[in-house]
């Protein structure tokens, strides 16, 4: 079988090296193993963690979050998502090189972590974190036109405060090429200037070991419009550049995520091709004035922007492109222009998906520098690996247009001092040195502290996260004249939950380190948070009090809500409850389902399409007949009319005035009844705008599935998400249905995962069984690469529930 995987590869390596120059080939089939002996055949991108089970003996800690304000520690549960991540792994693969390539190099997008990595037997390179991209010079090590190629993988205990994910989470692949080469990283296409009819971009690049021969620089349009340099000289220290002048460019914005094509060739003499190397780009530029705040191309605009962790919530932090499409697509829909990578280097892959969806992106690069957040983080690493980490950071990615700014930090415990200012200085520069076209920035959470020791002057964008009522102190000292909120709201809930009696809290009744804490909460809690959007942490606040800062004080440039999806780790209030594994902070859920928080950032980001959303759900047992059940509309309308069974509860008006009044449609005092509620929504000059109507469910009888994509790519690489829920007798959603269904695939597809959004879940995501969740749930399944048909049924275990069939074409 190894024999046969073998002479496979190294047949199709020399059938696609005929005739070429450089070949890119990604190494997707790896021999696994925990212990080192006992090996499995694996795909990679993959994760050995998160098949779980979930179990808090994997990440039990005795600790104090120190930036939560905890002074005394505590039993901390599911902090890093209380699955097996902690410990070593090794991964294998054989390549053999066809005939023809001088020169072989690895390019890890990333490795979960510590990689060290070993060709035939010599350690041919190592990176300390596992976030960061990193090449490998394979080319001394090949023996007798072969690569055995070893990573080992080590992951250490309270190394991080989230779910880290392990093993080769990203891709890897192995680039031939002749002994002259072009230098991928090298390569840096940037835009100088703009004006109405006439943009000018410069590209320049690097050749390794130059012979005589020139280069030629190709800059093609989406319009298909093609320029050229022209023969130009390779210097001799390698280096080849042109400049070139666009007439009637097309611009990158998120709305118009327009891409160029930017081709390096180089040759020796005049014709015979050495190298060629083509990358995408996009023709944009980036300000940020006192005057103006940011402006991309010329034009102000705040950042309507979420934070997010890398892992993909059932797929772990194995990354995938149609899961990275899917996250994208849902925060565009909402009106999200913007993402901040929180804390640490994203994967090419997602930048691609940005650069070509139109979604901006914070670049971020540390949570933690010299003084360490958890006691094995990257603390360990920072003053021998900081300067090489922002490098390759910045030369991976700087060509990607959907990248508009380099955070080099989030919540450093530098913020006070001298010698945080000072660091600050020097990552900025290094960040400049790379890339002069981008801005710098990092998000400080104590603003007094980075304020007295100089460290928020020092940075070009000062970030701040949460604490808005302090934003109007800090702009009085800032010679930049604006401020980011670059970590906002931190608001939590869990979808379809709803808690009487509606009253905004911070939690911290949850919290021993508050003067609020109360010793039987915890005991009565049920590890979830209501959907009314009403409860935030002790530092941070309501999306609401975001937008008030934002919408009256043209200083904020804008932010980036904590977070767009729920992540595996950080359960905070739950942080000492058990089972909670998963975050409360998304927009939307551990499964990608929107929260009712979904329809508020929409109605306020998303100004083309109209927004009216009804919560809760209308479907309550006996004992809330009577009862006070608030009613709440999140719409961009400024006023709406709320009927129940028909009997109007009173037209009302947005209230600019009351902190909770201003964006949302507010009925206080409506008491349960069976049946329906219905909302009318107008514009401000009375106009309808929409409806929306929530009716009370039956007894759920039948299962409702249905695909999020219509069309499936049998390439073993695509996934198909579909939307389970439970309906009754009249096809009426039921949101109180939390039946256990099992799942099963035949044909040309495959389970994949299984996930309802609920953190207090201990199913695991990888096994064909999941409970619904308030009526919903996910399936994930993943094509063959054989194109036919597949075929999902799924079964209520209890015999209850109608089962529901779907069947998928996949095509080649
Ligand atoms: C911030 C921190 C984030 C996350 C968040 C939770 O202070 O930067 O990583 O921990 O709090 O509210």
């Amino acid at each position: 079988m190894k024999k046969l995987k073998l002479t496979m590869t190294a047949l199709l390596l020399s059938l696609c090296a005929m005739g070429q120059t450089r070949q890119e080939i990604n190494l997707k089939t790896w021999d696994f193993s925990r212990d080192n002996k006992s090996w499995t055949e694996v795909q990679i991108p993959h994760d050995w963690a998160i098949a779980g089970p979930f179990d808090k003996k994997w990440d039990l800690q005795k600790v104090a979050i120190v930036q939560n304000g905890e002074k005394e520690a505590t039993e901390k549960s599911g902090r890093s998502g209380a699955l097996p991540w902690i410990g070593e792994g090794w991964y294998k693969t054989t390549v053999e090189i066809p005939q023809g390539y001088e020169a072989a190099e690895l390019v890890f997008d990333g490795a979960m972590a510590e990689p060290r990595v070993s060709i035939n037997g010599q350690e041919a390179g190592y990176w300390a974190y596992g976030y960061n991209a990193f090449r490998v010079d394979a080319t001394p090590y090949i023996k007798n036109g072969k690569l055995d190629i070893n990573v080992h993988l080590q992951n250490v205990e309270e190394s991080s405060r989230w779910y880290p994910g392990a093993g080769l989470y990203r891709p890897v692949t192995l680039i031939l090429r002749q002994k002259t080469y072009i230098d991928d990283w090298s390569i840096f296409a940037r835009t100088m200037s703009i004006d109405k009819n006439e943009a000018t971009v410069e590209v320049e690049a690097r050749v390794i070991n130059p012979v005589k021969g020139t280069a030629q620089i190709f800059l093609k349009g989406p319009d298909g419009r093609s320029l050229s340099s022209g023969d130009t000289r390779i210097e001799a220290d390698g280096k080849v550049y042109a400049k070139f002048k666009i007439k009637n460019p097309q611009l990158w914005t998120p709305e118009t995520p327009f891409l160029y094509e930017v081709k390096v060739e180089v040759y020796k003499g005049h014709h015979e091709v050495l190298d060629s190397k083509t990358i995408k780009t996009g023709i944009r530029t980036i300000r940020i004035t006192r005057e103006k705040g940011f402006q991309l191309n010329g034009q102000t605009r705040k950042f309507k922007g979420v934070c997010l962790h890398h892992d993909l919530g059932p797929l772990g932090a194995a990354i995938n492109k149609s899961a990275l499409i899917r996250q994208i697509r849902t925060m565009k829909e909402m009106g999200c222009d913007a993402i901040r990578t929180s804390h640490n280097m994203p994967s090419t892959m997602q930048m691609e998906i940005c650069d070509s969806m139109g979604m901006m992106v914070m670049a971020e690069s540390f949570d933690m520098w010299i003084y360490p957040k958890c006691k094995n983080g990257y603390a360990r690493f920072f003053k021998e690996w900081a300067a090489k980490d922002i490098t390759n950071l910045i030369l991976n990615h700087r060509n990607h247009p959907s990248i508009v700014m380099w955070s080099i930090g989030n919540e450093i415990p530098e913020q006070w001092s001298e010698e945080g200012r000072q660091l600050s200085i020097q990552l900025q520069g290094l960040c400049h040195s790379l890339d002069p076209t981008r801005p710098v920035t990092q998000g400080m959470d104590n603003a007094e502290n980075a304020l007295g020791s100089g460290f928020a002057q020092a940075m070009e964008v000062p970030g701040f996260n949460y604490r808005v009522h302090k934003y109007e102190k800090n702009i009085k000292q800032l010679p930049q004249g604006f401020l980011l909120g670059s970590e906002t709201a931190s608001t939590v809930s869990s979808r379809g939950v709803y808690k009487f009696p509606v009253v905004p809290t911070d939690n911290s009744l949850f919290a021993s380190y508050s003067p609020n804490y109360d010793p039987t909460a915890l005991s009565k809690a049920d590890g979830q948070c209501s959907g009314y959007d009403v409860e935030y942490c002790a530092w941070s606040n309501l999306p609401d009090d975001d937008w008030r800062w934002q919408d009256d004080y043209p200083w904020v440039i804008g932010e980036f809500v904590w977070t767009g999806y729920d992540y595996l780790g950080e359960p905070t209030p739950y942080d000492e409850y058990w089972p909670s594994r998963s975050s409360y902070f998304g927009i939307c859920d551990l499964a990608g389902l929107p929260k009712d928080r979904y329809w508020l950032y929409r109605s306020k980001w998303n100004t083309k399409e109209h927004t009216t959303h009804l919560l809760p759900h209308w479907t309550w047992g006996n004992e809330r007949k009577g009862k006070v059940t608030p009613v709440y509309c999140y719409t961009d309308g400024v006023e709406g009319e709320l009927f129940v069974n028909g009997k109007s509860q009173g037209r009302i008006r947005k209230n600019p005035n009351e902190r909770l009044d201003r964006y949302r449609l507010r009925w206080n005092n409506v008491k349960y009844e069976p049946g329906e509620i219905r909302v009318v929504t107008y514009d401000a000059q009375g106009n309808q705008i929409g409806e929306d109507v929530r009716q009370t469910a039956g007894k759920a009888v039948a299962i409702q599935a249905q695909a999020e994509t219509s069309t499936h790519q049998a390439d073993g690489e695509d996934l198909i998400f579909v939307r389970v829920a439970a309906v009754d007798k009249q096809k009426r959603f039921v949101p109180t249905c939390q039946n256990n269904l099992s799942f099963t695939v035949s044909g040309e597809a495959r389970f994949e995962a299984a996930c309802n959004g609920d953190a207090t879940s201990l199913q695991s995501f990888k096994q064909p069984e999941m409970k619904l969740f308030n009526g919903e749930l996910v399936v994930v399944l993943r094509p063959t690469t054989k194109a036919g048909k597949a075929t999902l049924t799924i079964k209520d275990k209890q015999g209850k529930l109608k089962l529901a069939t779907l069947t998928f074409e996949t095509q080649k």
